[in-house]
């Protein structure tokens, strides 16, 4: 008997997946149950090494539907405690520009049903993956912190804030034991190839053009996903009711900086940088204080850009065909081919 179980929606996004296998690594005998609709971010074959675990359950469904978030707690059994951790979104800022909807149905919506659901159920705990977006942006000073009001600028930040609200909202009205965490801009392993780092790596492996919008003097601050992962466990065992923790890495970059390192690590020209126009609304800076969970819950980062980014290169040249399938559309044939549907 599983001493717990986890519903983890979007497990086979970026962080959801490295959430799934940080999970079977730490906490082997916590039962897996994995809700994810399979957008183009989702990937099974993200997960395939924890396929034939017998506490691996994956269900094809999307969370804005009442039926597939219900056929995801049935698949949870009832014979140990269920917990809900979310990650499921439209989570890219560019596609939120030009095609807000889907991010307000699938953060905004989906997370609606998911609470409501969890309620029904009278589930566990409900730990609700956020980001730092939703604070808006900074100037050249300063750091979000828990405090900081919510003002974001893009539709995708502003769908996540509004995800926000309502669990806020639950907290407050019907009791739910939920949590928030705020991250930053995440990098490592099985990040879809429109994000920053992971496009930089693989277009500049093939010799192609790498498109820095604006001037480059944008800042993120950046946290190598397995840190992200341990984070979110701690807060899940540990974090108090109806807190949300900001996540940091304490490594903050302009993107031009970043994309030099990578070049320079791959040993390829800086005239692949190729400066094009900026993106509409751009956030100038993000900086994340991280003093709340590191003193109230004892977590650190233990990787810094100059272990984990060298790390992360690395995984995309052994991964080379994980990417080559992903950026062919390939990897969208795999769960037709596994499951036969
Ligand atoms: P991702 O885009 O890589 O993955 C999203 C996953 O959700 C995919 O597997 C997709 O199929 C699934 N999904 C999308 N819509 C769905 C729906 N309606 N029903 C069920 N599944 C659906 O995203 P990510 O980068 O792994 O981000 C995960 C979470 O972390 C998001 O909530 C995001 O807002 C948050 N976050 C991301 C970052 C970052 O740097 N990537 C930073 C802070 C917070
Ligand atoms: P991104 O990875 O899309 O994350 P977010 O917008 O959520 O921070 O972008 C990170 C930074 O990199 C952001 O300032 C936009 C910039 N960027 C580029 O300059 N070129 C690109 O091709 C992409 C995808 C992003």
């Amino acid at each position: 008997m599983a001493e717990r179980t986890i519903l983890v929606t979007g497990g086979a996004g970026f962080i959801g997946a490295n959430f799934v296998h940080a999970l079977v690594e730490l906490r082997p005998d916590w039962r897996i149950v994995n809700l994810d609709a399979l957008t183009y971010a989702g990937n099974l074959e993200n997960l395939t090494e924890v396929e034939g675990n017998p506490n691996y359950t994956f269900v094809h469904g999307d969370i804005t539907s009442t039926d597939d978030v219900s056929k995801a707690f049935d698949a949870c059994g009832d014979d140990a405690p269920v917990s809900v951790v979310h990650f499921a979104a439209e989570s890219h800022v560019d596609r939120s520009i030009h095609w807000p909807l889907p991010s307000v149905q699938t953060n905004v919506i989906g997370t609606q049903v998911l609470l409501d659901e969890f309620r029904r159920r009278s589930a566990q705990r409900f730990l609700h993956v956020s980001t730092d977006e939703v604070y808006g942006a900074l100037g050249e000073e300063g750091m979000f912190t828990e405090e900081t009001p919510l003002a974001p600028n893009s539709p995708y930040s502003s769908s996540k804030a509004g995800s926000d609200l309502l669990v806020r909202a639950a907290v407050h009205t019907h009791d739910v034991d939920a949590v928030i965490t705020r991250c930053s801009n995440n990098y490592g392993p099985y990040q879809f190839p429109e994000k920053l780092i992971p496009l930089m790596i693989a277009n500049a492996s093939e010799d192609k053009p790498l498109p820095v919008y604006g001037d480059g003097l944008y800042v993120r601050d950046w946290i190598y996903v397995r840190d992200h992962c341990e984070a979110i466990l701690r807060v899940l065992e540990a974090g108090r009711k109806g807190e949300a923790y900001n996540v940091g890495g304490n490594n903050e970059y302009p993107n031009i900086e970043i994309v030099r390192r990578i070049l320079s690590i791959l040993g390829k020209p800086e005239s692949l940088i190729t400066y094009v126009k900026d993106r509409p609304g751009h956030d100038r800076r993000y900086a994340i204080d991280a003093s709340k969970i590191r003193s109230e819950l004892g977590w650190e980062p233990r990787f810094d850009f100059g272990t984990a980014l060298p790390l992360t290169i690395e995984w995309y040249q052994t991964h080379s065909v994980w990417l080559q399938r992903v950026r062919s559309g390939e990897y969208r044939d795999y769960y037709a081919r596994q499951y036969g549907s």
